[in-house]
This record gives C-alpha cells, structure tokens and sequence, in this order.
C-alpha cells in the first residue's frame, strides 16, 4: 500500500514538501493552521511567487482537471494525524523577539497538537530548522503524549532548499541527511525518498545532533563565505583593489570554488541571518560560544555594508540626503523571490528614506510585500518609472531584468547620472561610457 504523508505548516517550506511527495507518487495531507493559506493552496494557488511551484500544485491538488487528485489540504490536525503513516513538521523557526535564539514556539506546538491523536504507530519527521539537542527532547515528549506511546516515533530531516529554486531543490536535493535511532524510521524514510535516492542523490544516515548540526553548519559556512569575499571588499575600497576581479582569480582555485563569492551588499532573507544568531546562542547554552564567535564578526561585516552603502549614497547626494531623490532597484532580498523578510535592499531604502530623502522602489515581484512592511516609502512600476528626477540609481538585488536596462534611456529621465551597483554585476564599462558615473562596494571609483 503507498505510504500517506501529512504535511504540518505549508509555509515555503511545506508547501514545496507537500507538492514533490505528491509528485513522488503519495497521497499528501498539508495541514495548516491559517484558513486563508489552506483556501488558497486548495485553489492551486501559492502564496509567495516561487517559480514551478503552482504549476506542481495545479499538477496534483484534487478538485483540478486533470490532477492526479493526490494532493489535499486541511485545517484539521485530528484529520491529518489520522490520514499520514509519515507526518513532516515544516513550520518555521523565528528569531525571538529582543535575542538571537530561535522561537521553537511553531514547532512545540505542532509536536503537542498531533501527538494527541497519534493511535497507531507513525513517524514523524522533523524538516524545521531547529537548535541543537531539540530533536531528542520533541522525540521524548512525542513518546510521552502519543496513546500509542513509543509507536510515534520522531527522525530528523533538514532542509536546505534554496527561496526561487525551492521545486528543484526539493525533487532533487544535493543531499538528504536523516537522524534516524530506528531501522523502521530508516526504512521509512528511504521509501520516501525512493525517487531521488535512485536517481543517484546521497542519503545520510546519522544521529539526531549531527542531523541538526549539518543544517546549522551549512548555513554558517554559507554566511561566512559571503562576509569573507565581503571583508574582502573593505580591504580592496581601503588598498584601491578590484574586488571583483579578486573573486574571480580566487575562484579559479577549486579548493575555494566561485559559488557564494559574489561580493555586494551582503546576505539577508529568512534564513541565513536568524540562523547563524540562533546557532550562536545554541552554542553558548552548550558552553561552546567561542566555538562560533567568528559567526558575530560574519553578522557585523554583513550589517556593516548596508551602511557603507547609505554611505556612499549620502556621497553621491553631494553630503545629504534632504530634498534629494533616491530610486532603488531591488526590494526581494534575492532576485526570483518576492521574500522580503531581512531584505538589504530595503534596510538600504529605509535609511535613507529616514535620513531625508524621497525614495522610490522598483522590483519585479516583491512592491506588494514592501508595501505592507515600508508604506512610507515611494513605490514605482518599472525601473524607468522609480529612476525618474533621481539623483543617484542604486541596484540593491540582482534581478536579471536589471542587467537588461538600457543605460542611455534611463540616463534620459535621471536628474543625474549616478549609480551605485550594490552587486557588483552591471557592466561597468557600458553605463560609464553613457555618461554615467558608476560606483561599487570594493572597487574603485
Ligand atoms: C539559504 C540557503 O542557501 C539554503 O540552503 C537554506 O536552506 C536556507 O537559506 P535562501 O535564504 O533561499 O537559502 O537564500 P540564498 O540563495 O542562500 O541567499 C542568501 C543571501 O545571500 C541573499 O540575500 C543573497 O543575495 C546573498 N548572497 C548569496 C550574496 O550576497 N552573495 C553570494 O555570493 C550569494
């Protein structure tokens, strides 16, 4: 009989989750607690604009013509834990309000709610990023809860999909790593997985801690990566050197490798920033905090761009931001993203709109959700709209329709020609020899 799986929190995450396990071939319950998210997921909708994804819900959500029908959803968690053999918990992990480490609050009570009505025997499988040492305290508490006792039994199952690759990444991970303590747990999980096991992806079996640790260590080593190349950066602006060009010969060297190398205004988004914070406050609980001390200098080089940038506008400005126009391209914290969550684009546009000048924002999908967040700021409809009167352009997240823009018609409805390329990936050389005056975080000017 094919195996049922219950998807708990259809964020980002579960949403995909739940999608690929339909797509793999089960029948999917996502559960979660927002009616308006279940409605809209129910219609074949998603959400947040993440490519691939409402084409993959449309292929298998019931109701659909033409859908294989395997794919449900519901508010209910009694229906949920009574559908799945395999229950997934997707929901996410915050930073707590006032510190650095992660509200598991989501995660508590999601464990709390199915447990409950857990009468024959289930897996669940945690996907959530967590702090170290939680999986072994939610299997305890998941044993204790459950009438069927030590029959619900709990794995470990990170995530590491990418915001705008989420679909391939799901379907195809690099990796799969499970904590597992059971052959059945074990022997669950590889049926899952089947597909993309067969077709070649590693499956890593471990224990709970390394589990969660992988996911910690990956995102850490991510982080580090951008902050080295943006430390980097500091030095080539100081020494009057090309960072660019310095990434570009250092990536040459495979031991190094050019991917996360991209200098520029840094990292943001939901996940790299709360969970190196909320990997260094795990590790001062666990007396290990000079372990990750290096991980607070990733975080203040990362900050630290933003300003260098409001900085290098307020230059731009003539000195002052007051009665002068700012357009900024970019508002995502990445492109293919409507994700605004840390956006460095949009810290970069707040401080400035703060400091006196009148800002406008342009970005291809995310204007929506800025809006809600900063309606104080400008909003504009296109690129050459936001650049109209401007001062200075700032190119704050590298969306591909941006590396398009003609710099001659844009130069035509500028107050003045002048460009900060927050990214580092517009050609230099094209919009200087439009009469534009071009700068950038680690080059000279
Ligand atoms: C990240 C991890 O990549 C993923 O594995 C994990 O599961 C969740 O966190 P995501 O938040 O979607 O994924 O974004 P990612 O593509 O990693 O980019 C993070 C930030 O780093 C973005 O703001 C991006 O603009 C920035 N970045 C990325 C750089 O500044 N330079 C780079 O070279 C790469």
């Amino acid at each position: 009989m094919t195996l049922r799986i219950s998807v708990i929190g259809t964020g980002y995450l579960g949403a995909t989750h739940a999608a690929a396990m339909a797509e793999f071939g089960f029948e999917v319950l996502g559960l979660d607690i927002d009616p308006d998210k279940i409605a809209t997921l129910t219609a074949g909708r998603v959400p947040m604009y993440e490519p691939g994804l409402s084409e993959l819900l449309l292929k298998h959500v019931a109701g659909h013509e033409g859908s294989t029908g395997r794919l449900r959803f519901t508010t209910s968690v009694q229906e949920a834990a009574e559908f799945g053999d395999v229950h997934f918990v997707c929901v996410n992990t915050p930073q707590r309000k006032g510190e650095f480490a992660a509200d598991m609050s989501y995660v508590d009570t999601a464990i709390d709610g199915l447990a409950p009505y857990l009468t024959r025997p289930a897996l669940v499988v945690g996907k959530s990023t967590v702090p170290v040492g939680s999986a072994s305290r939610l299997a305890e508490r998941l044993a204790a809860l459950a009438p069927v006792g030590a029959g619900a039994e709990l794995a470990w199952n990170p995530e590491f999909l990418r915001e705008g690759f989420a679909v391939q990444d799901t379907l195809r991970p690099d990796r799969i790593v499970v904590g597992a303590h059971s052959e059945r747990a074990e022997r669950l999980l590889r049926e899952v997985y089947a597909e993309p096991i067969s077709a070649g992806v590693p499956f890593m079996v471990t224990d709970f801690a390394t589990a969660e640790l992988v996911k910690a260590a990956a995102n850490s080593f991510l982080a580090t990566k951008i902050s080295f190349i943006n430390a980097m950066a500091e030095v080539c602006e100081a020494a009057g050197a090309d960072v660019t060009q310095l990434s570009t010969a250092l990536a040459y060297d495979e031991r190094i490798g050019g991917k996360f190398l991209n200098s520029g205004l840094g990292f943001g988004g939901g996940c790299l920033p709360k969970d190196i914070r909320a990997f260094m406050a795990r590790a001062g609980e666990l007396g290990a905090d000079q372990a990750l001390t290096f991980l607070r200098e990733v975080d203040s080089i990362n900050m630290r761009r933003r300003s260098r940038m409001v900085e290098l506008a307020r230059e731009q400005c003539g000195g002052g931001f007051l009665g002068r126009r700012v357009a900024v391209l970019g508002a995502a914290f990445k492109p293919n993203s409507d994700d605004i969550r840390d956006s460095p684009a949009l810290n970069v546009a707040a401080q400035i709109q703060l400091q006196g000048a009148q800002v406008t924002v342009y970005d291809p999908k995310a204007v929506d959700n800025a809006r809600k967040m900063f309606p104080s700021l400008t909003y504009a409809g296109s690129a050459l709209e936001a650049a109209e009167g401007a001062h200075v352009v700032l190119h704050l997240t590298e969306w591909a329709e941006f590396r398009r823009l003609d710099p001659a018609e844009l130069g035509a409805v500028v107050a003045e020609r002048r460009l900060l390329d927050g990214r580092n990936v517009l050609d230099a050389e094209a919009w200087r020899s439009a009469g534009w005056t071009y700068r950038a975080l680690g080059r000279p000017s």
